[in-house]
């Protein structure tokens, strides 16, 4: 009776993972599509302390029951704090640090496994000692490389680390632990073998991740997520825990899927993330020399140039999530509605740090979803703007993605925003954005500057609108 409740609850965990992944790929539903995916987990770990079937004569043993509890307890305390204090912009710190987590999760449990082997005495099959190794090495590599991920978000590790020949280094490195995990395999499973086959697997976890630019990190931890799923669902397998099998089959695939189409949308290869071609340093691109000037617009004539369209597009980028500037551009466009100028956002699948940071900050001000048009989508619309205002955007908007062979990031889709009437640009200064790499598009007879912080900038500009 207890067994076919505890597969009940593995079911409906496994259909809320489902559910609930489906959910969060839309914006209306992503918060309610958590909270099932959440209520899901909750019910497959209850039922797992609860229905397990122990051997017979054997009883839940109190203590361990309070230390699951105790466990339980200090892991949400420390995660609601955490996720309830973190900024925006430091998400994919917090996404790193809870992927280590759960990789270091994986390696435990597979260590725990071969010692409870040595304890007893006992023989594991060989596909269940793959099961262990496997778990063992891709969880390790997993916790130490989203360690060095968090410490380069959070700015505790500032440039890359290269050592000389480092991709020879790495692949022997990696070699070293596969060939040493296929050692302990090979013998049934040795306990004292498999803690050097752990520490080989972290030292690989660091080596991967150092030298790669912070600002690729993103990526990174997009494909140490895949590497954590797949080292739960092999202790799914070695547990034939269904719960666990399919979290870690939705976690690895949709890792890697989010891996591919970020790359893709960056127009890189996985490799040239990994290996590092730009992001590490500003002064990466090359991209061909530009020529030309120039102009400014005052924030009275921007004020008048808006109020008096019929059609706005605003273009956000990562730098309105660096000035938190999302409040006031919701007012700049309650302004503008309110004088009957349609107003739309566009966004780019790469736009800010990490997938769907436009839309999670602009969610925040309550700005309408049906406001926020993909790319695809607005990009035909750009020809019946009146005005453009891209406020802290600069590589998802360069025309050097279709002009310029030369360019660093030829190739990769933009919003098209030179088709419109006029384009604005809001920025501090003529820095470069994450390619690092100049911007053609400023330089357009029909783009003006508008310098400034955004959440100044902005604030100035909804004043000189309401004295209209
Ligand atoms: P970027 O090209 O990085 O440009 C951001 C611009 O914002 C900068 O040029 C900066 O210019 C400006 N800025 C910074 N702080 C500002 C502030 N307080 N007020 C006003 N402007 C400010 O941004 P983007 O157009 O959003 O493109 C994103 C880039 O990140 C792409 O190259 C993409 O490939 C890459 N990337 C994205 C992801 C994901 S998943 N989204 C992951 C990895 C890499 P100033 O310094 O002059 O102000």
């Amino acid at each position: 009776m207890k067994q076919s409740l505890l597969e009940i609850c593995y079911l409906i965990g496994s259909v809320t993972f489902i559910v609930g992944l489906k959910m969060m790929g839309n914006a209306k539903t992503a918060r309610k599509g958590n909270l099932i995916g959440a209520a899901g987990m909750t019910i497959a770990i209850l039922g797992t302390i609860f229905l397990h079937k122990y051997k017979e004569g054997e009883e839940v043993n109190p203590l361990i029951l309070s230390l699951i509890f105790g466990a339980i307890l200090l892991g949400t305390v420390i995660g609601w704090l955490t996720a309830k204090k973190v900024q925006m912009t430091k998400m994919p710190e917090l996404v790193s640090m809870f992927n280590g987590m759960g990789g270091l999760c994986a390696a435990l449990i597979s260590l725990i496994e071969l010692n409870h082997l040595s304890e007893h005495g006992g023989e594991a099959s060989f596909g269940t000692l793959i099961a262990i190794v496997a778990g063992l090495i891709i969880g390790s590599v997993s916790f130490s490389g989203s360690i060095i991920a968090y410490l380069k978000l959070n700015g505790a590790m500032k440039k890359p680390i290269r050592l000389p020949q480092y991709n020879i280094i790495n692949l022997v490195v990696m070699l070293g632990a596969l060939a040493f995990g296929a050692y302990v395999i090979y013998n049934g499973g040795n306990l004292t073998l498999a803690y050097g086959v752990f520490a080989v697997a972290l030292l690989y976890g660091v080596l991967f991740t150092i030298p790669i630019g912070g600002a690729d990190m993103p990526v990174v931890i997009s494909l140490l997520n895949s590497f954590t799923g797949l080292a739960a669902a092999f202790g799914g397998f070695l547990y034939d825990n269904k719960v666990m099998l399919t979290g870690g089959i939705l976690v690895g695939s949709a890792g890697t899927l989010l891996t591919v189409i970020m790359c893709r949308a960056m127009n890189r290869s996985l490799s040239s993330v990994i290996f590092g071609a730009f992001g590490g340093s500003s002064a990466a691109g090359s991209g061909s020399e530009v020529n030309g000037s120039i102009k400014d617009i005052s924030v009275s004539d921007l004020a008048v140039q808006m109020n008096y369209s019929k059609k706005v597009v605003i273009v956000p980028g990562y730098g309105l999530a660096v000035a938190q500037a999302q409040h006031i551009i919701k007012e700049l466009e309650n302004i503008l509605e309110e004088r009957g100028v349609e107003v739309k956002y566009a966004i780019h699948p790469v736009a800010g740090r990490m997938p769907g940071h436009m839309n999670v900050l602009l969610a925040e001000s309550n700005v309408n979803y049906d406001k926020l048009v993909e790319m695809d989508e607005i990009n035909p619309e750009f020809e019946q703007t009146d005005v453009v205002l891209i406020v802290g955007a600069n590589d998802v908007v360069n025309p050097a993605a279709k002009s310029d062979p030369s360019s660093p990031i030829y190739g990769m889709p933009i919003l098209e925003v030179d088709k419109a009437k006029h384009v604005v640009v809001n920025k501090r200064s003529m820095n470069a954005g994450y390619a690092g790499i100049d911007n053609l598009l400023f330089y357009d007879p029909k783009c003006s500057m508008f310098f400034g912080d955004a959440k100044k900038a902005l604030t100035e500009l909804v004043a000189e609108l309401k004295t209209m």
